[in-house]
């Protein structure tokens, strides 16, 4: 099963990764009332405490924080101005009331709105506070899991995996149910919309096993570029692991992520996938990572990341192209360099 895609507000990317990462905030699919973080488990709890009504020394009733049962984090709005050092309490109150500070995509006007720095998206004409740490997981997702957070049928999903995770994040892309393997979590929505946007090409790679075995030449058509019913795909690199009884196994090396992308190949050559598990994203690979475990990607692994999705070099045009991969182009593409 697959989880139905959403259409991207950019038409760009609408017709390939259908991951957005930033639609997939709770927070935005759903805002939460100004006051309030991003619906997630661990706010959840928060949200159900009582807010006790206290009176402030100027006689003037002023909301209590919550008191979680974790370390507290909540800080009034103009006070995160101030610790984050961009304005004097003074002059965040008075940003405030002009309406410059959004949180959670509303509009906030109340410089005593409670909010926590660490999860709220708190933006300030347009832009995130400076400070706001970004996070990067790779998490070992297991078959049976949604990449989703919230399935009206209750189903497991990654999120119930981020224990320990104080932080929001969203996925860069998406697994299928029945797709394990590598998948990056991370509140960085710039470095994650990059990643799933096409045009930078960054490779994923697949362990795949087919319920046929698979010809020298049905390899050759996944390598060079197949038809499926939402165009051809781009050239693969493919590599022959293992024939077992009358099944093939093989590495896939993709540059798109198009819906049940590597499903819908294999289909198309006249096999089902048995097992598919997502091995490598660009630099990164799942490694010695145990099934249903996650950890923080080094900072040496996150700035390869950001190289890997350099925007490339434009391709010499040919006659007749409007832009497009053009078939021609298509054949002269190149696929990056294999994860490892
Ligand atoms: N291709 C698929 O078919 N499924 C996935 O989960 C990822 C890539």
């Amino acid at each position: 099963m697959t989880d139905e895609p959403r259409p991207h507000p950019n038409p760009a990317r609408r017709s390939h990764d259908h991951t957005v990462p930033a639609l997939r905030r709770p927070a935005e699919e759903n805002p939460a009332p100004a006051g309030r973080s991003p619906a997630s488990p661990r706010r959840a709890t928060i949200r159900s405490l009582k807010r006790p009504k206290k009176k402030a020394a100027d006689g003037a009733k002023r909301p209590t924080p919550p008191r979680p049962a974790e370390k507290p984090r909540l800080k009034t709005l103009d006070r995160t101005l101030s610790k984050a050092g961009i304005a004097s309490r003074t002059e965040a109150r008075q940003w405030i009331a002009r309406g410059r500070l959004k949180v959670n995509g509303r509009p906030a006007r109340d410089p005593d709105q409670w909010v926590d720095p660490d999860r709220d998206r708190i933006l300030l004409d347009g832009k995130p506070l400076r400070g706001e740490k970004k996070i990067y997981v790779l998490l070992y997702k297991p078959k049976g899991v949604l990449t989703t957070y919230n399935d009206p049928d209750r189903r497991k999903t990654v999120y119930s995996l981020l224990d320990r995770l104080e932080q929001w994040v969203f996925p860069v892309g998406r697994l299928d149910r029945d797709t394990s393997g590598l998948l990056l979590l991370t509140n960085d929505s710039s470095l994650a919309v990059l990643m799933t946007n096409p045009e930078y090409h960054v490779p994923k790679t697949y362990l795949v096993k087919a319920s046929i075995s698979l010809s020298d030449e049905q390899l050759g058509r996944l390598r060079d570029g197949l038809e499926l019913k939402d165009g051809m795909t781009r050239p693969a690199k493919v590599r022959r692991i293992r024939e077992a009884s009358g099944r093939t196994v093989f590495e896939l090396t993709i540059t798109e992520g198009r819906n049940r992308q590597v499903r819908r190949m294999v289909e198309a050559l006249g096999g089902q996938v048995l097992k598919l598990v997502r091995v490598g994203i660009g630099p990164i690979s799942i490694g010695g990572q145990q099934i249903g475990t996650w950890r923080e990607l080094s900072r040496v692994e996150v700035e390869a990341l950001r190289r890997s999705v350099r925007r490339p070099k434009p391709r010499p045009t040919l006659a007749g192209d409007k832009g497009q991969d053009s078939a021609a182009e298509r054949l002269t593409d190149r696929v990056e360099p294999p994860v490892t």
